[in-house]
C-alpha cells in the first residue's frame, strides 16, 4: 500500500490563505507543501527567518504556489499581530490558522527549572492562544466567515505523559481551547478542530525526544498496533481535509492519527498480545479446568 498517495482533488484549497506556525520544517513543512499543491496561499512562520526563506523558495519551486515566510515568535502577542498584518498585506485575507509550532524536551520534571517549564508552556499554550486570539479578533471584527483553526495536539493531551510534563500540560490546554471555542465562535463562522498525531518521524523532534541510541532502544513502530510509523503525507491528507470546505460540518473534533498507538497503551489486557498462539490452548485448558473444579 502506498501511504504517500495524495487524497484531495487538485483545486481543493484554491482561493484559501493558510498560516502555518512552525511551517519551516518537519510536519509543518510537509503540511504546507500539500496545501500549496492544492492551490492555497500559505504563510509560514517561526523564529528563524533564514530557514523560512529557504523552505518557502524550495516549496514555491516544487509546487508553483505562493509561500510567504514571516518571522514570528508566537510567544509574543505583538509579533503575532505583526505576522497577521503582513499576511493581510500580502494576501488580502486569511482563512485558516494552523497552530503547529511547538517545543518539547524529555526530562524528569523535578530536574526542570521554572524557566524550562515556562518555555514549553509559552510556546505551546501561550503561542497557540496568542495566534488564536489575534486571528479570532480579526475575523470577528471583519465579519469574515468560513474560517477555521486547526491545532496540532498529541495523544497524551488527554492521557498525560511522564517525562514530557510541560508539553502534556500545555497540549491539554490547547485541546480545551479547541473544544471551548468550537462552540463559542461557531456563531462567527469559525470552526476549531485538532489533530493528535502519533509517531511521524521528523529530524528535529526525533533527535530531541529520542537522542543518541534511544532511537534504537525504543523503536516507536513496535508500540503501534499497525507496526509502523506514519508517513507525512498521511498527516497532510488529514490536515488538508480539515481545513478544506469538505469538512464544513466538522467542528470541535480531535482526530487521532496514530495507528492505534495510544489505545494499545491504555487497554488493561492489551499486553496479552505477547502470548504466543500455542500458549492460548494451554491457557484455555487451565481456565476451563479451574471452572470445573
Ligand atoms: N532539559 C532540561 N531543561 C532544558 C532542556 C532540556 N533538554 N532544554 C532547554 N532547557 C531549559 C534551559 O536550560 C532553560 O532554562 P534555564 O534558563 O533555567 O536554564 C530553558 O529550558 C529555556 O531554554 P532555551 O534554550 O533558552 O529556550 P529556547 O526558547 O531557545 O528554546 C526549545 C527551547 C525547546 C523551544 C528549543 O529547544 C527548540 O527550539 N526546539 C525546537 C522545537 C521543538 O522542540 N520541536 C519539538 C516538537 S515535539
Amino acid at each position: 500500500m502506498d501511504f504517500t498517495k495524495k487524497m484531495l482533488r487538485d483545486d481543493a484549497l484554491a482561493g484559501k490563505t493558510i498560516v502555518v506556525t512552525g511551517g519551516g520544517s518537519g510536519l509543518g513543512k510537509s503540511m504546507t507543501k500539500y496545501f500549496l499543491e492544492l492551490g492555497a496561499n500559505v504563510a509560514i512562520s517561526s523564529r528563524n527567518l533564514e530557514k523560512l526563506q529557504n523552505t518557502a523558495s524550495e516549496l514555491e519551486n516544487e509546487t508553483g504556489g505562493k509561500c510567504l515566510p514571516v518571522q514570528c515568535d508566537v510567544r509574543n502577542y505583538d509579533e503575532v499581530e505583526q505576522m497577521l498584518n503582513l499576511v493581510l498585506d500580502e494576501f488580502g485575507e486569511v482563512d485558516v490558522l494552523l497552530n503547529n509550532a511547538a517545543g518539547n524536551f524529555i526530562s524528569p520534571t523535578e530536574r526542570l527549572s521554572a524557566n524550562a517549564f515556562d518555555t514549553i508552556i509559552d510556546i505551546v499554550l501561550k503561542g497557540s492562544k496568542n495566534c488564536t486570539l489575534a486571528f479570532g479578533k480579526h475575523w470577528i471584527d471583519k465579519k469574515t466567515i468560513n474560517t477555521s483553526i486547526l491545532n496540532i495536539v498529541t495523544t497524551y493531551a488527554w492521557t498525560g505523559s511522564a517525562y514530557v510534563v510541560p508539553s502534556a500540560t500545555a497540549k491539554a490546554g490547547v485541546l480545551a481551547m479547541t473544544r471551548s471555542l468550537a462552540v463559542e465562535w461557531a456563531k462567527y463562522g469559525i470552526r476549531c478542530n485538532a489533530i493528535a498525531p502519533g509517531p511521524f518521524p521528523t529530524k528535529g523532534a526525533w533527535d530531541r525526544l529520542l537522542p543518541g541510541d534511544l532511537k534504537d532502544k525504543f523503536d516507536l513502530a513496535k508500540k503501534v498496533p499497525l507496526k509502523r510509523v506514519g508517513d507525512h503525507q498521511e498527516l497532510a491528507n488529514l490536515a488538508a481535509y480539515l481545513v478544506s470546505d469538505f469538512s464544513a460540518y466538522l467542528n470541535g473534533e480531535v482526530i487521532t492519527i496514530d495507528g492505534g498507538e495510544w489505545l494499545k497503551g491504555a487497554g488493561q489486557f492489551n499486553l496479552l498480545e505477547a502470548i504466543p498462539e500455542e500458549l492460548w490452548d494451554q491457557l484455555e485448558a487451565m481456565i476451563k479446568a479451574k471452572k470445573r473444579g
